[in-house]
C-alpha cells in the first residue's frame, strides 16, 4: 500500500473537446476512460489532478458563429456552459475545466514560440494556397473540393481522394470550389510559419525511449519516424479565430499550436485557483517529479506525439511521461453517424440512464489496445443486467434482508470465514495493478469473478434455511455479516468506474471517506442502513429510448 514518501503526483488530460458541438459518446468514452483511471489513483492515496478545457479556436468555430449569426465569444462560452454539465452529468470528475480562449494559454503559447524562434526552429516559407475571393480567406483542405488530380473523380476535398486514396496538394484539385462560398477560388501566395520538425528526429526518439506508450501506437510512430518528417505549418492567415502571432501582422497561431499548450494552461488556472500558482514553474520544468499523461483518440496521435512532446522539450518544459490511445466507440457495429441515425446524444443518454451503466459497460471493454469499441446495445444492458444487477447488487441483497429484520441492522463483531476476506484482499493487489496499467477490462473480469465467489459463499451456506432454527441465530449473523464485507470490498474496488452506484451503496453501509486502504479493516459490530435497490435493470424501453434522438 503507497506510503505517503511513495505518493505518486500525477497530472492527467484528456484530448479537449472542439467548442462547436455537443458532445458525444465518443468523446464520454474517452473521458470515461481517463475518469476511472484518475478516480483509481485518488482512491489508491495518489497525488492525481485532472484538467481539461474546451478547444476554442480554429476556422469551424468561426465559421459556425457566423452562421449562428453570434461572435466566436458568444459561440464559445454558450458551448463551454454546455459541455462542463455534461461532462459532470457523466461523473466526470475534472479538477478543472478551462477553454483554449484564455489569458494564460496565450502567455504560454507566445512563451512558448518565443522560446522555439530564439532556438531557430520557427521557419518562414511562401506558400499557394486556394483562396476565395467572395470570403476574403484562405481556404484549408476541408473547405474546397474539386476533381482528384489522379482518378479525376469528382467532388472529392483538399488532402486526398476518397476514391483512389491519393493524397495531393489543395491546388491540384481539377475545377475547385469553395465550400463555404460556392465561388471559384484563385491561388495565392502567402508567407508561413513553419516549426523545423524536420530536424528534430533524434529529440523525438530520445522522448519515445522513455515514455509509456502501448505496443501499437508505438509501433505506426516507428513507421513514421522512418519517413522523412516535414516542417509543420503553424501559422494562419487572418480571417481566424485564434491567438495572433507577436510580431506577425495578421497570422495567428494554427489551432492545433494552442491546443495542447491548452492543457498546461488549465493547469496553471486550477493552481490559480487553489492559490498555487508559484508551483507552476517548479511542476513543468524538465526534470520535475510530476507525472504527465494525456488521454487521446487514435486519430490525434500525430499531434500528441510527434509534434507536442518536441515542443515542449525545445522550450525548457517537462514531456509527457505517456500517452494512452484508445480506438473510437462505434453504435451496434457500425460508426456513428448523426446523419445516417446511428448516433447517441451525451444528452439523450443521460435523459434516459445513470451514466454509470455506461462507464461500467466501457471500463468491461476498454484495455491497452487502440481497437474501435463497439457500443452494442443488446449487450450493454445484458452486460449491465447480469454483472452488475445479478452478480454484484445480489450479494448485499440477499443477505441485507437479515441484518435489517433479524438483527437491527447491527453487524456482528464475529465473521464466518476471515480467510474468504484475506483472499479477496490479495486479488486487490492484481485488481490494483490492472488499473494502473489501463486493463480496465481484465481488472472488470477480476472483480465479477470475486463477485461468483461471494455468491457462491452465500449460496453454500444457504441462510435462509439456518435462520429457521433459533440456535443457528449467531451462525447466521456472521455469516451476513461475513457477505456484506465481501461486497463492501467489491464496492471498493469498483468505485473508480461506478461512483454514483457505489456512493448508494457506501451510504448503505454508513461510511463515508473510503480509500483503497480501507479494505484492510472489516465492519464489524456496526449499524448499517436499510437496504434499497442501488442498482436497476436496463429494460427494453431504455434502449429504444436511447435510440430515439
Ligand atoms: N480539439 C481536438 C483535440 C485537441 S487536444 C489538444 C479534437 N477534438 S474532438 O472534439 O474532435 O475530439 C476530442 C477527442 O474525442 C479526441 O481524442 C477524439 O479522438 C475523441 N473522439 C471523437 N470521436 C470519437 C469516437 N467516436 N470514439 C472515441 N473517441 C472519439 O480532436
Ligand atoms: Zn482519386
Amino acid at each position: 500500500m503507497t506510503q505517503d514518501s511513495e505518493k505518486r503526483s500525477i497530472l492527467v488530460t484528456s484530448a479537449l473537446p472542439y467548442a462547436n458541438a455537443s458532445l458525444h459518446l465518443g468523446h464520454i468514452l474517452e473521458h470515461t476512460q481517463t475518469d476511472i483511471w484518475v478516480r483509481y489513483q485518488k482512491l489508491y492515496g495518489n497525488n492525481c489532478t485532472y484538467v481539461c478545457a474546451d478547444d476554442a479556436h480554429g476556422t469551424p468555430i468561426m465559421l459556425r458563429a457566423e452562421e449562428l449569426k453570434i461572435t466566436p465569444e458568444e459561440l464559445i462560452a454558450s458551448i463551454y456552459d454546455e459541455h462542463k454539465s455534461t461532462f459532470e452529468s457523466f461523473r466526470i470528475s475534472h479538477d478543472n475545466y478551462h477553454t483554449t480562449h484564455s489569458e494564460e494559454n496565450k502567455i504560454l503559447s507566445e512563451r512558448i514560440f518565443n522560446s522555439l524562434k530564439s532556438k531557430d526552429l520557427i521557419a518562414q516559407k511562401k506558400i499557394n494556397q486556394l483562396f476565395d475571393t467572395n470570403k476574403e480567406m484562405f481556404l484549408s483542405d476541408r473547405y474546397v473540393k474539386g476533381g482528384c488530380p489522379v482518378c479525376h473523380e469528382k467532388d472529392q476535398y483538399g488532402d486526398n481522394c476518397e476514391k483512389c486514396s491519393a493524397t495531393y496538394d489543395a491546388i491540384e484539385l481539377e475545377d475547385p470550389i469553395s465550400v463555404i462560398s460556392g465561388s471559384k477560388p484563385i491561388i495565392k501566395e502567402s508567407e508561413h510559419l513553419f516549426f523545423r520538425l524536420s530536424e528534430l528526429k533524434k529529440e523525438i526518439i530520445n522522448w519515445l525511449n522513455k515514455a509509456n506508450i502501448q505496443e501499437p501506437v508505438r509501433n505506426k510512430l516507428n513507421e513514421w519516424l522512418e519517413g522523412e518528417l516535414r516542417d509543420w505549418d503553424i501559422s494562419r492567415d487572418s480571417p481566424y479565430f485564434g491567438f495572433e502571432i507577436p510580431n506577425y501582422k495578421d497570422k495567428y497561431f494554427y489551432v492545433w499550436l494552442d491546443a495542447p499548450i491548452g492543457y498546461l494552461a488549465s493547469h496553471l488556472n486550477f493552481l490559480k485557483k487553489i492559490n498555487a500558482e508559484s508551483n507552476f514553474e517548479s511542476l513543468w520544468k524538465s526534470d520535475s517529479s510530476l507525472e504527465v499523461f494525456h488521454f487521446i483518440g487514435k486519430d490525434i496521435m500525430y499531434f500528441h506525439t510527434l509534434f507536442f512532446p518536441v515542443m515542449l522539450f525545445e522550450s525548457g518544459f517537462k514531456t509527457p511521461d505517456g500517452v494512452f490511445v484508445h480506438g473510437f466507440l462505434t453504435l451496434n457495429g457500425e460508426k456513428m453517424s448523426k446523419s445516417r441515425g446511428n448516433f447517441i446524444s451525451a444528452e439523450n443518454y443521460i435523459n434516459n440512464l445513470d451514466p454509470d451503466y455506461l462507464r461500467y459497460f466501457f471500463a468491461s471493454k476498454l484495455g491497452r489496445g487502440v481497437d474501435d469499441i463497439d457500443l452494442n446495445l443488446e449487450d450493454f444492458k445484458q452486460k449491465s443486467n447480469s454483472d452488475l444487477v445479478n452478480k454484484y447488487v445480489n450479494i448485499a441483497s440477499r443477505t441485507a434482508r437479515f441484518l435489517n429484520k433479524d438483527f437491527e441492522g447491527i453487524l456482528s463483531k464475529n465473521l464466518d470465514q476471515p480467510e474468504l476476506l484475506e483472499e479477496f484482499r490479495e486479488k486487490s493487489k492484481i485488481i490494483s495493478d490492472l488499473y494502473d496499467g489501463l486493463e480496465l477490462s481484465k481488472a472488470m473480469k477480476e472483480i465479477m469473478s470475486l463477485a461468483d465467489k461471494a455468491n457462491q459463499y452465500i449460496d453454500t451456506k444457504q441462510p435462509w434455511v439456518l435462520i429457521k432454527d433459533e440456535n443457528n441465530k449467531e451462525l447466521v449473523h456472521a455469516i451476513c455479516t461475513t457477505s456484506l464485507n465481501l461486497f463492501r470490498i467489491i464496492t471498493i474496488l469498483l468505485q473508480p468506474v461506478i461512483p454514483g452506484f457505489t456512493q448508494k451503496a457506501f451510504e448503505f453501509l454508513n461510511e463515508d471517506n473510503i480509500s483503497w486502504k480501507s479494505m484492510e479493516t472489516p465492519l464489524t459490530g456496526c449499524k448499517i442502513n436499510e437496504f434499497s435497490p442501488i442498482v436497476t435493470r436496463i429494460d427494453e424501453n431504455h434502449i429504444n429510448n436511447l435510440l430515439g434522438n
